[in-house]
């Protein structure tokens, strides 16, 4: 069972806030938590041409070390600056963001691997070289980061592209590439934004499988942004339902090994149950 998913209290699934209970473990669990990462009492905003616009709103959750948890919720809600957060590109305004029981601090790390909504290719390297970049950077030789940038291009199914460049890819190839970038790291944390939206539903399913199994061989801790729910019951070991912006955590569902079976009742009522903590009946004829 997960860190988050022990805070999650059954008796508050459905209720518009964490109770003080889940907020409190949550917060114990950081200060010793190796490996995971924890988000305490966190509220942002952003200022931009004189407007304040307030994003999170006191959300607290956390991963235990090895961990998935995938945060859903509507669009424009905030789930973006969350994982910014989590990976020092800013600081909160309020609360605090901590990984391995220490603060993240804003400034370059070794243990994070990270792919965006927009991949941010280097659009004068080629797709191998965009993966490899982080690995020479980190310390791999040019021939090593060679070698491991084309077993993850392989992986995520682009190895006759490793020579293109990026302005010769779909979005979704291009996309590909951002998270081959991220999983060539092996890194120790993992901030994944909606890494497959930009896929069709085939390929989308077997990066999902790729991903899988590649957690099995390193376990990092993640946090995985979807807006799809069957993507998130599929990788997440606990589901974190954001509402509106300003967002709170509206609940922490989690998920358990036999409601990943498509196929499996148990499976269309996690299903059903998410979907109605984000305010959408499975009902699609109506009344
Ligand atoms: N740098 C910024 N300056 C000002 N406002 C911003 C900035 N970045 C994001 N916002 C605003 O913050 C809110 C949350 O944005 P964010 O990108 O975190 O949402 P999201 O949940 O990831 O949305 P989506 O599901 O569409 O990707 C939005 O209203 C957005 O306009
Ligand atoms: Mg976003």
């Amino acid at each position: 069972m997960t860190t988050a998913t022990r805070h999650a209290t059954p008796t508050n699934r459905h209720a518009a806030m964490p109770t003080p209970t889940a907020t409190d473990a949550a917060m114990t669990a950081g200060r010793d938590a190796r490996g995971g990462l924890t988000v305490e009492r966190v509220s942002h905003h952003y200022l931009a041409n004189g407007r304040r616009t307030d994003v999170l709103d006191d959300v607290s959750f956390s991963v235990g070390a090895g961990q998935v948890a995938c945060v859903v919720g509507p669009s424009g809600c905030g789930k973006s600056t969350l994982l910014g957060l989590a990976a020092g590109l800013m600081r909160p305004a309020a609360g605090r963001v901590t990984w391995n029981g220490e603060t993240v601090r804003m400034g370059p790390t070794d243990h994070l691997g990270m792919a965006f909504q927009q991949p941010g290719l280097f659009p004068w390297m080629t797709v191998r070289e965009n993966v490899a970049i982080g690995l020479t950077t980190r310390g791999k030789s040019r021939r090593d980061a060679r070698r491991i940038a084309d077993e993850f291009l392989d992986t995520v199914g682009l190895h006759e592209f490793k020579d293109a460049y990026p302005s010769q890819l779909s979005g979704g190839m291009a996309q590909r590439v951002g998270i081959a970038r991220a999983l060539a790291l092996k890194p120790r944390l993992l901030l994944l934004d909606e890494p497959f939206a930009a896929v069709d539903a085939f390929t989308r399913l077997k990066l999902q499988q790729e991903f899988k199994a590649l957690l099995k061989l390193d376990r990092p801790t993640v946090l995985f942004v979807t807006h799809d729910v069957p993507e998130a019951i599929a990788l997440g070991d606990v589901i974190v339902v954001m509402s509106q912006r300003p967002a709170a955590v509206k609940t922490i569902i989690p998920v358990r090994r036999e409601e990943r079976d498509r196929a499996s009742l148990a499976y269309a009522h996690k299903l059903a149950e998410t979907l109605a903590c984000l305010g959408v009946t499975s009902d699609m004829e109506g009344e």
